[in-house]
């Protein structure tokens, strides 16, 4: 299941954030200051942050974003109506378990609740290649690569309509 983080979850998330294998993933972001983050996020639904959960235990994080909404404008210009997902698992040993797709497919659920969304987009690293290729076999089509930063990132998306016709749903 997914659950709103609270401040609560910062001194797991902020472990999180030193495993190598978070890292390798996180490209030029500096650390988040979780505290800050849960704080602004409260109350509105531009940015989510959820903890995935597997039996009580926490195991990964999900956010959900508006990137036409959201503050920073990470995603520059970019069209209404559309979510971007960020996703980890906490620790090493429960990474390539199947905790990624299920996360995946709860946060999708979530992305497309609202009937205006039209697609969810996701920028992994170019090197990621096997967030890439996880991205892939949930329907996630390679729009192209693009530098966000300093970072050479590809950007996938799905659309709705792909959603919908199955095979990445709950
Ligand atoms: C990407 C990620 C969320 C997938 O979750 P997961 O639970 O490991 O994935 P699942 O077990 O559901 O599916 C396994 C697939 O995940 C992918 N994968 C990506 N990174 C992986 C890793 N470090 N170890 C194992 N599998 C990984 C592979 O494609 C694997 O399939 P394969 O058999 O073809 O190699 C997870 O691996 C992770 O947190 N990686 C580090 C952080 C990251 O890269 N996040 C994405 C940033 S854009």
């Amino acid at each position: 299941m997914l659950r709103p983080a609270t401040v609560d979850d910062v001194p797991l998330l902020t472990h999180w954030d030193q495993q190598p294998h978070v890292i390798a993933a996180t490209g030029d972001d500096p650390g988040a200051d979780w505290s800050a983050e849960i704080a602004e996020a409260e109350g509105d639904d531009v940015v989510q942050h959820l903890i995935a959960e597997e039996a009580g235990r926490p195991i990964g994080v999900v956010q959900i974003i508006d990137p036409a909404r959201e503050r920073t404008h990470y995603w520059g210009e970019c069209e209404p109506d559309l979510r971007a997902i960020d996703i980890w698992i906490g620790e090493a040993a429960d990474l390539g378990r199947g905790h990624g797709t299920t996360m995946m497919r709860l946060a999708l659920d979530r992305c497309f609740a609202p009937g205006e969304v039209r697609a969810v987009v996701i920028d992994p690293l170019a090197s990621n290649t096997g967030a890439r290729r996880f991205y892939a076999r949930l329907g996630f089509a390679e729009v192209g690569p693009r530098r966000f930063g300093t970072d050479d990132c590809v950007v996938y998306r799905l659309d709705r309509s792909t959603w919908e016709a199955g095979g990445t749903r709950t």
